[in-house]
Parts: C-alpha cells; structure tokens; sequence
C-alpha cells in the first residue's frame, strides 16, 4: 500500500465523515460507555467511506470490527488501505477480486469467530451456517441492512437452521424509507446519467419493481422528465404505479418501446431472451437490485454477435439483425459498480448505518429474549434514530399532550367524543 493511497483512503474518510452527524453522536454517546467491549463483529458491506465511518464507529465503541466486502466492484481499495491502520479494525477486501477470491476473503472473516453479524444480503451469515457449523455457537445474533438479505434470513427460519435472533434492520422505516427510496431513487439515476452522459427528460424509462427501490428511481425519473413504465408481479404494487400516474404493463410490452431499463426486484432473469428479442436499437439497461441476476446477461451474450466498452462501464452488444443493446456496469448495481459511481449518498447512509449501529446494540442488550428467527426492530429504537437525525438538522417537531396520549389509548364513545 503506498502513502498517495492511504493519504486518499483517508481523505474520503473525512469528508464522508464530516456529512455523518448522526455517527458523531454515537461516537459521543458511546465512545467512554464502550457498550461492544469485548464483542467481535463482523460487517459484511460495500467496503467505502461511509461504511468506513461506520466501522470506526463501532471500534469506538469498544468493537474488535472484522470487515469484508460485500460485493467486489463496489470496493474502494484505498478506503479499506486506511481502515487497516486503525486499532482493533482488521478486514478482508479487494477490488474487482473473482467470486473465488470473494468467498475465500468471507472465510477469512468469519474465522475471527464473530458475535455479531452486520450483513448484506445474509452473504457472511449464508456462508458461515453452510460452510463453517463450528462458529455457529460462537454467534450472538445478526443484523441486516437490505431486502434480499432479510428474504434469505426467512427462508434460513423456514428451513430451520437460523439457530440465532437475526433482526430485520432493512423493514425499519428509517431504512427502507430512506435508503431503499431515496438512496437507490437518487444515486442509480445520478450514476445511470453519469456513465452514459445522457438525458433523463423526455426518455422513456421502464422501472422493474415498484418495491421501496423502485418507487424511488420511479418518482425521481419523472420529477427529472422521463415517461415511466413500470412492471410488476404484485397486483397491489401494479395498483399503486397506475394510481400514482405511472403506466404499467408486462416486460414483453414494456420493452418494445423503454429507452433505458432499470430493474429493482431483488429477483432473477427480470430481463432475459425474450425481452432482448424486442429491444429498440441502443437500449440502455441497468440494475439497481443487490445481485446481478437480475438480467440475464449471459443470455444477451449468446444472442449477440460482439461486445465492446463502448464507454467505460458500458458493454455494448450487437445483435445479428444490428441492434445495440447497452448494459451498465456489468449488471452490477448500478449506484455502486459503476466507474464513476459512488453508492448512495453520504447523509442516506448516516442514518442506516446508526440503524445497523442501534440494532446490534440492542441485540446485544436483549438476546436474552430474544429466540432464533427473524425479528422485527421495535419501534422505538428507530425512533431514537429519527430523533437524532431531526436534532442534527436543527429541526423540531410537536409532542402529544397528555390529553392526546390518552385520547390515542381510549376506545369508549364517550371518550372519543367529549369535547
Ligand atoms: P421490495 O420487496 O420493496 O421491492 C421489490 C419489488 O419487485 C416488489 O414489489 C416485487 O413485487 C417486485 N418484483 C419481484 N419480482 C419481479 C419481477 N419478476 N418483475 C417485476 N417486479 C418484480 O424490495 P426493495 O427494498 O425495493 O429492494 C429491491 C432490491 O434492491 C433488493 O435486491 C435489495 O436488496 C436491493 N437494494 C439495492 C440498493 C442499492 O443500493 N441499489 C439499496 C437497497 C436495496
């Protein structure tokens, strides 16, 4: 590792951390109590800036952190270079490694024998319980920050091997209102638009999935111009886009006329052969759910006649019949893996890193009670974190009175209705 990188490792440390007031809270709150003294944890993410203020955060706190990467395009070796020099962080992290490499640096991880697991799409937790049954009785518990982790977490209960609590950090409104929406809404366009230097306005883009990601790429491309399609497999969901005012229709209509494609389903083969079949000349097509999967890349690599790097991060395929079809970083995600792209921004991931930060710590307070399986964080604990952030804007809201706590309790007409 040279000087030039540790120095740029620690410079997008700082100013991530600059834009983080609700860490330096917990920095403040938690840095003498040392709550996780003693406590080994274990944070698989996307190993970059804020993440890394995250994990000096926690080490404050009193962690031994052992860190990894989630995805490997995502990682910034210069961040992990400068984590590396702090006291009681270690980790194992490398841009652009093969997924052999990526499995091997999860093993190294998860061989510090964690008590806590701050996962991302239940990748360490997934491993550990398939790969390495000695460590799981070490395991106090788990903490998981996105929608196709806490997915997998479910099935892991359902086919009954979760022998621990795992907490459904991502179904917590302060993270899925936030991070999923306007996280992901704001940074796979910004990234899209940076990569390709192209328009938004007048487009049309087809969004796949009107989850939490969905609804913000969706909402943020028509404020930006762009004439929506959404598609969906939840009729409720498919209710909620027409209302809203988007059009909805099936992929196989959709693509006959999308300019640019976005899926968010935390799904497999959104976009496959028969969609490719249809695709206008110079489709643009990237994902924005956490696996690649989501679009069939391999597909389109069989039907097409060459690929090149038409622009970095763009992999353009040329059909027999001519068309060129554009896929954005790989199909990776695309607010993260792209050249330029930077995942979501910092004052997003502020708040759902302290929603990590506060769901290990009462984890670790409550695990007493707390039986294997999936559980929801209580309403309260995000709450506190919503609290924290409105006082770092300087923002104040109304409290109930006593009268309107017990008006919110009662149930009797007379109560209801007295003046
Ligand atoms: P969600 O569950 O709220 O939404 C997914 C939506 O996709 C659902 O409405 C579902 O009905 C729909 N869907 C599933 N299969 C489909 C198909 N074949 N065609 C069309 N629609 C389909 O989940 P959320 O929170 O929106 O997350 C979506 C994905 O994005 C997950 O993989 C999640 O882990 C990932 N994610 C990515 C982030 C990023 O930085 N890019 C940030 C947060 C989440």
């Amino acid at each position: 590792m040279s000087q030039a990188e540790l120095d740029s490792g620690r410079r997008k440390l700082d100013w991530a951390r600059s834009h983080m007031p609700v860490h330096a809270e917990l920095r403040r709150r938690y840095s003498e109590q040392r709550p996780f003294d003693g406590v080994t944890i274990a944070v698989g993410s996307h190993i970059e800036a804020k993440t890394g203020v995250f994990i000096e955060t926690l080490a404050a706190a009193g962690a031994d952190v052992v860190f990894t990467n989630s995805v490997s395009a995502t990682t910034q070796d210069d961040v992990v270079a400068a984590l590396l020099q702090l006291q009681h962080v270690q980790g194992y992290a490398r841009h652009g490694c093969s997924d052999n490499e990526l499995h091997e640096l999860h093993l190294q991880t998860l061989r510090h024998g964690p008590q806590l697991i701050l996962d991302d799409a239940a990748e360490l937790t997934a491993l550990m319980l398939d790969q390495c049954p000695d460590l799981r009785p070490r395991v106090l518990g788990v903490c998981e920050q996105t929608s196709t982790g806490v997915q997998r977490l479910q099935a892991m209960a359902r086919d009954g091997v979760l022998s621990f609590p795992a907490l459904a950090v991502n179904d917590t409104p302060m993270k899925h209102d936030f991070d999923n929406v306007h996280g992901t809404g704001e940074s796979a366009l910004t990234n899209l638009l940076a990569v390709t230097n192209l328009l938004l306005a007048g487009k049309r883009v087809v969004v796949a999935g009107f989850g939490y990601c969905g609804q913000g790429v969706a909402y943020k491309a028509q404020g930006w111009g762009a004439r929506v399609t959404i598609t969906e497999i939840d009729p409720r969901k498919a209710l909620r886009a027409h209302m809203a005012g988007f059009e909805v229709a099936p992929m196989t209509d959709a693509v006959r006329n999308g300019d640019i494609y976005i899926t968010t389903t935390g799904n497999r083969d959104v976009l496959r052969r028969e969609h490719f079949e249809y695709m206008r000349d110079g489709a643009v097509i990237a994902n924005a759910g956490h696996f690649h999967v989501e679009i069939a890349v391999h597909e389109l690599q069989a039907m097409a006649r060459g690929m090149r790097e038409v622009r970095p991060g763009i992999s353009e395929y040329e059909l027999s019949d001519g068309r060129r079809i554009n896929v954005v970083a790989h199909a990776n995600l695309v607010n993260l893996a792209a050249p330029t792209s930077m995942g979501h921004p910092i004052e997003v991931m502020d708040q759902t890193f302290a929603m990590q930060f506060v769901a290990a710590l009462y984890l670790l307070q409550h695990r007493a009670r707390l039986g294997a399986g999936v559980h929801a964080l209580p309403t309260e604990v995000d709450a506190e974190v919503a609290a924290l952030k409105l006082a770092s804007l300087g923002i104040s809201i109304d409290r109930l009175s006593a009268t309107q706590q017990d008006y919110i309790h009662a149930w009797r007409i007379g109560d209801i209705q007295s003046p």
